[in-house]
Parts: C-alpha cells; sequence; structure tokens
C-alpha cells in the first residue's frame, strides 16, 4: 500500500479539505472506538439475525447515516443552491480522497459511479464501440473468469458479444489450491482467445475477489501476464476491493478497476468507484473516450465529469466519504487494521465451523480475505442451485442466520464429497456468537436427519 494511503488512513482533517491533490496529513488518534460504541453504530441492524453475509449488501455506520441524511436535507431545503455550490466540490473532495487511498496518479483518473455493474457498463460499452467502430476485428476475444459475476457476464453479453466479440472463460477449479493453479488456467484461455496468433485478445476481465465462490485472485500477476501477451486492455472487477484487499490501483496496473464503497467501505448504497489510468505522455487519456451510458449535460467533458451528474437524482451516497473516513479512523490501524482484523477472525470462525463440521475450507487462508467458503456436512445432500436457496431460506426463517450458500458439482466418480459451502464474512459488528449460531443450527439439521430434499420451496 502506497505511503499516502497510509497517510490518508490516520488523517482527521480531510473534511472541508477542497484541495483534490492534497495529501491528508496525520493527526495521532487518543482512544480507539469502544465495543459498545460500534454496537450504537449498528443499532439500526435488526438484531435478531447473525448477519454473516456482509458481501452481498455491506453495512453503513449510524454516523454515515447521519451524515448522508444532512445532505438529502440540505438538497431538499435549497436545491439550487446546493446543486450550483455544493454538489460538485464535494464530490471531488470525495473522489481525491478515493484517489489517496487506492494511489491514483491523479483525481481525474477516480470517477464516481452508483456501483460496480455501471461501472462495468461503461468499460464494455467502450469495448462494444471498438469492434463498432473498426478498430477491433470481429472474433477479436475478451477473456473472462468463469467465476465472474452474473450481472457482469450479461454485460459481456450485451455489450461484446452482440458487438461481434468472442468471449472465452477461464475454467477456475474449486476447492482452490494454490493461485498457480488460477495463473495456468489464465495462461491457457489467453493462448486459446490467441490462436496462434490468428486473433487478438482485446480486453480482460479480472475479478479481484470473485463473488461464489469467494476466493481472492492474484490480480497483479494476472495483469502482469496480460501486459507480456499482449491484451489491450485489461478491467478489474473489484467489487469487494476496498476495505477487503489492498488496493494500489498503481501497482496493480490495470487499465480500469472498479471498487464498489458501498460493500467494505461502510457507505450507504449506491456509490462506487471507476479508476481509468491515464494513458499518453502528457498523463491524458490517450485515445480512450469513456462514457457513463447515461447521457446529461456533462456529456463529453470527461467521465469523471459525466458521471457527477447524469440527471436529477440522490448523490448523497456520494458525499459521505469524508464521513466513512472518519469512521474507519476510530479503529486502530484504520482501514488497513479493520482489513486484517476481518481476516483474520473470518479465518478463524471458518476453521471452527469446518472442525465442528468435519468438512473442510474452500480455498487456503492466503486466498480470502474477508469471506472464507466452508465446506457444508455432505449429509445434507446439497445437489442444485436451488437447493442452495433452499437451505439459505430455511436457516434465515428458522435459525435467523443470514449466508448465503453456493452448490459445487461433484466432478465424475466422486462420492460423499462436500457440495455445499457457505460463503461467510466478517465485519467490525459481528460477534463470535454469531458463527456459533450457524455451528448448532447445521448441527441440529444434521442432527434431525434434514436433507435438502426434504425443505419446503
Ligand atoms: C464480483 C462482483 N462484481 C460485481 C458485483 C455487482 O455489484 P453491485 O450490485 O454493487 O453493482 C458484485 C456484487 O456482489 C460482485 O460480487
Amino acid at each position: 500500500m502506497a505511503s499516502s494511503s497510509l497517510n490518508c488512513h490516520n488523517s482527521h482533517s480531510l473534511n472541508g479539505c477542497s484541495n483534490p491533490n492534497s495529501t491528508p496529513t496525520k493527526k495521532p488518534k487518543l482512544s480507539f472506538i469502544s465495543d459498545s460504541e460500534i454496537e450504537s453504530e449498528f443499532s439500526h441492524h435488526d438484531q435478531i439475525i447473525a448477519r454473516i453475509n456482509n458481501g452481498s449488501f455491506g453495512s453503513c455506520p449510524q454516523s454515515v447515516i447521519s451524515a448522508q441524511q444532512k445532505f438529502q436535507l440540505q438538497f431538499l431545503r435549497q436545491p439550487d443552491n446546493f446543486y450550483f455550490n455544493t454538489l460538485k466540490p464535494s464530490i471531488l473532495h470525495s473522489r481525491s480522497i478515493i484517489k489517496s487511498l487506492v494511489n491514483a496518479h491523479s483525481v481525474d483518473e477516480i470517477s464516481l459511479v452508483d456501483n460496480a455493474t455501471t461501472a462495468a457498463a461503461i468499460v464494455l460499452q467502450n469495448c462494444a464501440w471498438g469492434f463498432d467502430g473498426g478498430i477491433f476485428n470481429k472474433g477479436d476475444v475478451a477473456v473472462m473468469l468463469h467465476y465472474a459475476y452474473g450481472a457482469v457476464k450479461k454485460s459481456v453479453q450485451a455489450y461484446v458479444t452482440r458487438a461481434g466479440g468472442e468471449v472465452i472463460e477461464v475454467q477456475l477449479p474449486f476447492p482452490v489450491g494454490s493461485k498457480e493453479e488460477i495463473v495456468s488456467e489464465f495462461r491457457k484461455a489467453l493462448e486459446k482467445g490467441k490462436e496462434n496468433g490468428k486473433k487478438r485478445v482485446r480486453l480482460a476481465v479480472i475479478d479481484h475477489v470473485t463473488s461464489m465462490p469467494s476466493v481472492v485472485i492474484p490480480v497483479k500477476e494476472l495483469v502482469k501476464i496480460c501486459r507480456e501477451e499482449g491484451v489491450d486492455q485489461v478491467f478489474v472487477d473489484a467489487a469487494h476491493g476496498i476495505g477487503c484487499v489492498d488496493v494500489d490501483v498503481r501497482d496493480i496496473g490495470a487499465d480500469f478497476y472498479t471498487s464498489n464503497l458501498h460493500k467494505w467501505f461502510f457507505c450507504p448504497p449506491s456509490v462506487a468507484f471507476l479508476y481509468c489510468r491515464k494513458r499518453g505522455e502528457e498523463g491524458n487519456m490517450g485515445d480512450l473516450h469513456l462514457h457513463h451510458p447515461v447521457v446529461s449535460h456533462e456529456y463529453g467533458n470527461g467521465l469523471a465529469v459525466e458521471s457527477a451528474w447524469i440527471g436529477t437524482r440522490d448523490y448523497s451516497a456520494q458525499l459521505v466519504v469524508p464521513a466513512v473516513l472518519e469512521f474507519i479512523n476510530r479503529f486502530e490501524g484504520g482501514i488497513e487494521g479493520i482489513k486484517r482484523r476481518n481476516h483474520e477472525k473470518v479465518v478463524e470462525m471458518g476453521e471452527m465451523l469446518v472442525k465442528a463440521w468435519g468438512t473442510s475450507l474452500g480455498s487456503l487462508p492466503e486466498m480470502c480475505a474477508s469471506m472464507i467458503m466452508v465446506g457444508l456436512p455432505a449429509c445434507l445432500e446439497i445437489s442444485s442451485e436451488s437447493d442452495t436457496l433452499k437451505l439459505r431460506t430455511h436457516l434465515r426463517d428458522h435459525f435467523q442466520v443470514e449466508v448465503p450458500i453456493y452448490f459445487r458439482a461433484p466432478i465424475d466418480g466422486e462420492v460423499s464429497s462436500i457440495t455445499g459451502y457457505a460463503r461467510i464474512s466478517h465485519q467490525v459488528y459481528n460477534k463470535d456468537d454469531d458463527y456459533y449460531r450457524f455451528r448448532d443450527a447445521v448441527n441440529q439439521l444434521v442432527s434431525d436427519g434434514i436433507t435438502c430434499a426434504s425443505l419446503s420451496n
């Protein structure tokens, strides 16, 4: 992580900072947030639910919600004043904080958009224009992981396939034993894409942390391979990026990198950043003409400015980044400390669960961040996607546990293997009891002889 980011983690003096290129200054922290203060920050959570699924929708503390509401009221009180005097500088301020946190070269490289889905549409639309404009040849290739997020796969289909591109999926093993397995499958897909030099790989879409099953992908290595193999553009989908894994966009080296801020960075929905690497000697965007798919007054003024006004709507989620920074800096080590403790705790709880159930983890601890895949007992007979939904619903309705489940089809010849994995997460509001509740719920199902076939739809 870059030193500028570290300064930012320890900073409490960002509010009111208007210079987008200034580095946040250090200020010593006297006392850290207490357990009861954390409880109070998340007191709006449904207290009867063991919430071990931060991965789907993230979480937002009370102090950030209050900051958001202030912005919403400010707009409703005097919208014209808010529009002319507050909105643009506040979005710029948020972008400048993100720029420092992720070590971007310039604030112009950082756009704020609604979510990772929107960011993917921006990048893939640009790729489609490459085919439509004759820059790419029909049949040129886009490579993505087999475990790419479903909505992003649909976007690849909608933009790239429809424009004449061919899509090649990187087959990934699961359970996964080492990052070399991923690197080797990725190389195979690129070779296939190039077809002995007959075609070109125009775009690689690489997840930083796959959603289901959840695994941390060695993005830096894969981006490097893309460069060596002449892939035109690399887009990293890090919907679970900032606050979950190390994000240093210069070090990772992709052309585009998006991370939601509403998953692991405590923003309310909906906000993500999209980093677009500057090209050319003058650091301009070179031949890149990225546009927001929603066109409004700022069309043609650069993606970051276009994205800052896509018509009348609620922009408050984009404005609370300074409040989030204040929140995370109440924790020892700021966002780095939160990330490290979440990782340690989710591994500890994952290991506790597999020991209790006699199963195994879906990946090595070093290949997970704040989420880990935990094998479920084979006797639950999870044998389809619909079984995973039935089990998840049953755990919610009967045991007040919220956790997503993954179905892994058995490989030919496998008997009594683990076919279901739970994706557990850890965030600052979690307690060990949340995981004990899950452990006991599954033990209860097992001792009652329940299988997925016996659960209602
Ligand atoms: C890898 C990945 N990409 C994209 C998304 C989409 O995120 P959003 O719904 O916030 O756009 C998700 C959501 O979980 C995801 O896990």
